[in-house]
Order: structure tokens, then C-alpha cells, then sequence
């Protein structure tokens, strides 16, 4: 079991820091790979994002607010459309989903991921084609299931056989043919650098390949042909770097592709090699490019159809993290710095778990940089805080910041864009910060910020 959040991260030295971290030679330098790409340091000492000073923006919005670099997210959504133009990519809406950004997906290419029925009401309040939407979840209600049909979406990721016979049910009543992927637990499990290939798979998603699972429910939908079965579908993990992870799923659905075609004669179209491509939170990560990753899943899906003689299905991807994961920054002002004597000064912002569990949930490690002005301060290893009532409330748990860092002070941390405003909670009956996109100058609000307001209107008591 893991320890507790607080209690294993404070048994650490807090001078040095990890390992990894490397004391900067200019604490107010940026690291690119970090950043949005229209982010700068301008000459006031200020971060700019596409032209706008960080300082306007938190007097026009306050703080903490998370900032999207718009054409940074564009550019990305192009990025993997470039790698992979005759194949589908599927934005996973769970890394952050509003109606602006729906928008953004659509207008560049992308097809969409929803999980859940208000993540659907979103797309399709956004106005993004049904057809070019796809439905994932493991615990899909009959009313979800009934809106996605007569939305009309492009696809259906069956994940159990008590959903095989709702939808099965739903689409008699309805006289339609939904298509569907059966999702497929591969038993590889990846996660950052490591990726485990198990015989065994305990989760709660998809059907088991290992236990016949997959098979069975593949059999079914062809048997019974009420719902159009379209392909497999796999996703291994989060925050991957290494394509090996991908290597050993593609072959084991692609297995399962050749025994499905070998009972029935029949060669499923399609395959959903899932998400969880990586990004840079700190220095640590070197993520692959769209197209280096188009390359290798390719050449990992063509060595395997060809070994099995089947037919190259048509593929689909799901990067969500790596879509808005680097688009976005979170601007924070700090409130109060207080040095613990000999073992670390801690930063504390106007946010913290409540707008990014991450760093308690996962253990997430990310950078950040003193935003509002340069310091000819020298680099302090420093632990950014939130406000939270949990000693595990931790937004960055190390950085060097200049030793001047004070009150009032704006803090941002790259690399916010995925499952920060997503995940964002009330803890502490704090409201969510809000989205403001930034392009060519322009600062517009996306998502506003909950207000005290907000919090009340549900309190019906
Ligand atoms: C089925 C599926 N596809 C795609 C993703 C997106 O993963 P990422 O944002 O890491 O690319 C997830 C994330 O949990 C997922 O469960």
C-alpha cells in the first residue's frame, strides 16, 4: 500500500530535492519543451501568452485561472492529424472537455471520446457531428445508452455483456444498427516509463482476453447481428513513453482479430489502439512526437497483420493529455512563503488540490516558474502549496524558485491542460477557477469561475 501522501513525500530531504532536478543556471529562464508554444518572458520580466501579459489576465480574471494557449491546442490537434491522415483521432474529452474546445477539435479535424452522458450533452451541445463521436465507459446507463442512439453517435465501446444486451435491446426497439468496438483488457498495463504485461487482468474495464471474455462477447454481437461490430479496441494506460507497452497489446487484439476471423470468417475493419500518450510535466520527460508515434504504431500494427495474414485494419487513436495536456498553464497568486526551518521553504497559492489533485492523486510531478516579474534572486528549492485543509495538498512538490519569491507574487505551472479543471473538485467549498483562452492578443473567457453563488444555488437545505 502506499503511504500516505504527506507523510511519505515529508520523510524526503527537502534541500536537494529529487535526483533529477538540476539547479538552474538562470531561474528565470523557461524550458520550452514545458511550455505552450506562444508562451515568453517579455522584457517587463512578465510571461506573455500569444501577446498577453500574464499580469492583465489575472487582473482581468483573477486568479487561480487556467490559461489555454488556443493556438498551441490547435497546432497539436494538427500535429497528430499530419501523423495520422488516413487514420482516426479521437480527442479523449475526459483530459478537459467544454464547448470551446469541442469546437477547436472539430474545426481541426478531430474526432471526439466522451465517457459519460454530460461529457455527450457537452459535444453535442458544442454542435460536434454525432457521427465523429465515439462513447466509452465501463457502467453506460440505459438513459445514456438511449440519448447516444438517437444522437446518432459514430460508435458505441461495448465494455460489458449486460451492456451488449441494453444496447442490443434499445437498438431492436429503435430499428437501428449501432456500431460498436469491443474493448479488450489486454493485460498490459503502462503507466510513464514502465509498462507491465500481466496474464491476469483485475480492472474494472473492458472484457478479458485472457479469460475468454473477449472472444465470447465478439462472438455474440456477430451471432446475434443487431449491433454492427466494427473492431477491437485497447487502451493500456497513461502518460506512456514507450511504444513496447503498445508492441504487446497490438499483437494480443490483433490475435484475438485472427481467432475471431478463424470462428466466423469474418475480418472486423477497425482498430483502437486507446490513449495515453505522454507529455513533459518536468525535465524528466521526453515525450515522442505525433509523428514518431504515428511511425511506430504503424509499423508495430503492420508487422503484426502480417504475421496473422489479415487485412490492415482502419486505426484510431486517443490522445487526450497530449492534445490539451501542454496547451494549458495555471496562473496562481501566493499568498504566503513560509521557511521550514532546514528542511524547505513552502510556497502556498490561492488554489492547490482542489484545482489540481494530480500531484495527491498520483504522485504527479510537475514545474513552475515565478510569472508576474524576473528575479535576480538565486534559484531556491521551494514546494508549491496549495490552501487546502490536507497536509497532502501539493501542487508542485519541487522547483526551484528565486529566493525572493513573496506575496503576491504570480505562480505558473505548466502543463495543466489534463485532468486539472477536469478533476477539479470544491474541496473545502473553494469554487473551480476558470478557462480563458488566449489567441492572437485576445483573452476570452471559456469557462467562468464558480462563484460562492455557484456553491449555494445547490445547497437546497
Ligand atoms: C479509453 C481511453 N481512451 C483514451 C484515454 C486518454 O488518455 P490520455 O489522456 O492519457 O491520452 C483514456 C484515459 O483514461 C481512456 O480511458
Amino acid at each position: 500500500m502506499r503511504a500516505h501522501e504527506a507523510g511519505a513525500l515529508h520523510g524526503d530531504i527537502g534541500s536537494r530535492g529529487p535526483a533529477w532536478l538540476r539547479t538552474p543556471v538562470d531561474v528565470n529562464a523557461l524550458v520550452p519543451e514545458l511550455w505552450p508554444r506562444n508562451v515568453a518572458r517579455a522584457a517587463d520580466g512578465a510571461l506573455t501568452v500569444a501577446g498577453r501579459s500574464v499580469r492583465d489576465l489575472a487582473a482581468e480574471f483573477g486568479t487561480p485561472v487556467y490559461v489555454l494557449d488556443e493556438d498551441d491546442l490547435r497546432s497539436r490537434c494538427r500535429d497528430f492529424r499530419a501523423a495520422f491522415p488516413t487514420e482516426d483521432v479521437y480527442y479523449a474529452g475526459k483530459a478537459f472537455l467544454c464547448r470551446a474546445v469541442v469546437r477547436m477539435i472539430a474545426e481541426e479535424g478531430l474526432h471526439l471520446d466522451v465517457c459519460s452522458g454530460g461529457e455527450l450533452a457537452t459535444a453535442l451541445a458544442a454542435g460536434m457531428p454525432p457521427e465523429r463521436i465515439g462513447f466509452h465507459g465501463n457502467n453506460k446507463s440505459v438513459a445514456e445508452l438511449s440519448r447516444a442512439l438517437d444522437a446518432g453517435v459514430g460508435r458505441i465501446i461495448v465494455d460489458s455483456f449486460q451492456e451488449i444486451d441494453r444496447l442490443t435491446a434499445l437498438a431492436r426497439e429503435r430499428g437501428v444498427r449501432p456500431r460498436v468496438l469491443v474493448r479488450v483488457t489486454v493485460g498490459v498495463e503502462a503507466h510513464t516509463h514502465e509498462f507491465i504485461a500481466t496474464a491476469h487482468e483485475d480492472q474494472k474495464f473492458g472484457f478479458s482476453l485472457a479469460g475468454g471474455a473477449a472472444i465470447a462477447a465478439a462472438l455474440r454481437i456477430l451471432d446475434e447481428d443487431v449491433l454492427e461490430l466494427r473492431g477491437l479496441h485497447s487502451h493500456i494506460g497513461s502518460q506512456i513513453f514507450d511504444a513496447s507497452g503498445f508492441e504487446v497489446s497490438a499483437r494480443r487484439v490483433l490475435a484475438l482479430q485472427a481467432q475471431i476471423r478463424d470462428a466466423r470468417g469474418v475480418e472486423l475493419p477497425e482498430l483502437d489502439l486507446g490513449g495515453g500518450f505522454g507529455i513533459a510535466y518536468t525535465t524528466q520527460d521526453d515525450p515522442a512526437t505525433p509523428a514518431d508515434l504515428a511511425k511506430r504504431l504503424r509499423k508495430i500494427v503492420d508487422g503484426e497483420c502480417a504475421a496473422e495474414r489479415l487485412a490492415v485494419p482502419h486505426l484510431s487513436i486517443e490522445p487526450g493529455r497530449a492534445i490539451v495536456g501542454p496547451a494549458v498553464f495555471t496562473l496562481y497568486e501566493v499568498g504566503t512563503v513560509k521557511d521550514v526551518d532546514g528542511i524547505r521553504t513552502y510556497v502556498s497559492v490561492d488554489g492547490g488540490m482542489s484545482d489540481n489533485i494530480r500531484t495527491a492523486l498520483y504522485d504527479a510531478s510537475y514545474s513552475a516558474t515565478v510569472a508576474s516579474r524576473a528575479s535576480v534572486a538565486e534559484p531556491m528549492l521551494a514546494r508549491v502549496v496549495g490552501k487546502h485543509c490536507e497536509s497532502g495538498d501539493i501542487v508542485v512538490k519541487d522547483e526551484f524558485l528565486p529566493a525572493d519569491v513573496q506575496p503576491g507574487d504570480l505562480v505558473a505551472v505548466p502543463g495543466t491542460g489534463a485532468y486539472c479543471r477536469s478533476m477539479a473538485s470544491n474541496y473545502n467549498h473553494v469554487p473551480r477557477p476558470p478557462v480563458v483562452a488566449v489567441r492572437d492578443g485576445q483573452a476570452r473567457l471559456i469557462v467562468r469561475r464558480e462563484t460562492e453563488e455557484d456553491l449555494l444555488a445547490l445547497d437546497v437545505g
